[in-house]
């Protein structure tokens, strides 16, 4: 396996795991879980394979465990990355999929959930979920916000966040290596008035919080530690 990209390991997509439901927000198919009537949502982005990955709604469903109504959007439109197929190769299918068009999708979500028992949302990301996660946190359109191994955002996608975030990074990281975190770090010490979190996981490598291997213990205690600081970060600023 290649340490530290965005397209290894890719998981076997079914739509059918999960405790929740498949239901449409605003127009987006979402896999939904945790506490329907929770005045509290989050929104769980996935990385290119999409809403479908079993252990992304696995993930979904231990925050909805801590009390959350967690919506985890169809950004792909039903097209995640496939692997096999030779004819549109990553660089294509990202031209498909431009990481920022996230932020347009999921505001009619947003919209939709405050109208009903929504009073406020935060919102996590896997890999290509990074731009989406950032772009609403710029917006100030979502109240606490969570990077996990983030890809394709820049210093100036940090720079504009307006609620707390937290990002972890991966000591093996193509795309968002230490040095790139390093420098959220920075631009973020230099917001005091945005409260905010970062750690670069050591001995990690891209996709550890989503793509690892659920027989592999260490494997799994890693992705763990990620998801547990997940659920303290959005507990800790939205259960006010
Ligand atoms: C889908 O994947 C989940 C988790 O891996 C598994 O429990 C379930 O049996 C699968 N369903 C089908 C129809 O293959
Ligand atoms: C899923 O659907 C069932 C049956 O309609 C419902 O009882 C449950 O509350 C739904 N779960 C969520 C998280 O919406
Ligand atoms: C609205 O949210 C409150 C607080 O979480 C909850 O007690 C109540 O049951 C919810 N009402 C509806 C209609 O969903
Ligand atoms: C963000 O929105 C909230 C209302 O949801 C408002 O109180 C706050 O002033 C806004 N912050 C910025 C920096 O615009
Ligand atoms: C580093 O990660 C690899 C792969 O997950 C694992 O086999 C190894 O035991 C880890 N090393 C340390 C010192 O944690």
């Amino acid at each position: 396996m290649v340490r530290g990209d965005c397209f290894s390991n890719h998981p076997i997509l079914n739509g059918t795991s999960g405790v929740g439901n498949v239901t449409n927000i605003g127009g987006v198919n979402c896999y939904v879980t945790g506490c329907s009537l929770s005045a509290i949502a989050i929104l769980l982005i996935s990385d290119v394979y999409g809403y479908k990955a079993p252990l992304l709604r696995k993930i979904g469903d231990k925050v909805g465990d801590s009390g959350y109504y967690v919506v985890v959007p169809d950004l792909l439109n039903d097209d995640p990355l496939d692997p096999k197929n030779l004819k549109r190769p990553n660089n294509v299918w990202l031209k498909d999929h431009e990481p920022g068009k996230g932020v347009e999708i999921a505001k009619p979500i947003i919209k939709a959930l405050k109208s009903k028992n929504v009073s406020a949302i935060g919102a996590a990301a896997f890999c290509w979920g990074a731009k989406t996660v950032t772009g609403l946190a710029t917006a100030n359109l979502t109240q606490a916000s969570v990077l996990l191994h983030p890809s394709y955002i820049t210093v100036d996608d940090v720079r504009g966040i307006k609620t707390p975030i937290a990002i972890l990074g991966a000591e093996h990281d193509s795309l968002s290596p230490p040095k790139l975190v390093k420098e959220f770090k920075q631009v973020l010490d230099a917001k005091p008035e945005v409260i905010s979190y970062v750690k670069i996981f050591m001995n990690a490598s891209h996709g550890w919080a989503l793509r690892y291997d659920p027989k592999d213990p260490t494997a799994v205690k890693g992705a763990e530690a990620a998801h547990k600081i997940m659920i303290d970060w959005f507990d800790k600023h939205l259960k006010k």
